[in-house]
């Protein structure tokens, strides 16, 4: 992992698993120890846009069950549910196409790094307006000065680093 102070903006420390992601090796551990605190008993991991979809696809593959993409704005077509939220770098809508997932389906969603948790937040209450059953949230990296628990608290966040 690198840290670029003032990327994309001044005052953001900005953690980056680029580097990882491209060491063979290195994605496998970290994709194995996500999946190892991931329940058994899911239908699909969902990635959300655009470095959580990296590790949700390796994990799904590995489970054999399907992975549903939550998107930022403007690139699924309809008909979608929104959810507009804050982050430590200004704002973001992500959407969630609804039909693509049986209603009920149990779900549980990865991304590279919690930071405000505004991010995972959004995608929860997406997909629960959506009538899917979040049974817990993994990250790689987890930004504890950030109150990101707290944005989803009553959620298991399965965190495998956490920095300050
Ligand atoms: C980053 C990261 C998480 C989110 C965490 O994504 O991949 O999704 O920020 O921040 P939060 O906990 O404060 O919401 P970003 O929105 O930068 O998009 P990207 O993955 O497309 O680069
Ligand atoms: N997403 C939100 N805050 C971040 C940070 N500091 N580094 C990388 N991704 C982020």
């Amino acid at each position: 992992m690198t840290t670029t102070p003032d990327f994309p903006q001044p005052g953001i420390l900005f953690r980056d698993l680029t580097g990882l992601m491209a060491d063979g090796p290195a994605l496998r551990q970290v994709t194995d120890a996500l999946l190892s605190r991931m329940p058994a008993d899911i239908d699909a991991v969902v990635g959300v846009e655009a470095r959580g979809f990296l590790f949700a696809a390796a994990a799904a593959h590995s489970r054999g069950i399907g992975v549903y993409p939550i998107r930022k704005a403007g690139k699924l077509p309809g008909p979608l549910l929104s959810e507009t939220y804050d982050l430590e770098y200004g704002t973001a809508t992500i959407q969630l196409q609804p039909d693509s997932l049986a209603p009920g389906s149990r779900v549980y969603v990865l991304d590279d790094l919690l930071a405000t948790g505004g991010t995972l937040a959004a995608a929860v209450r997406l997909l629960e307006r959506a009538g899917y059953v979040v049974v817990g949230l993994g990250v790689a990296i987890e930004l504890t000065g950030l109150g990101g628990r707290e944005a989803v608290a009553g959620y298991p966040v399965h965190a495998l680093i956490e920095l300050p």
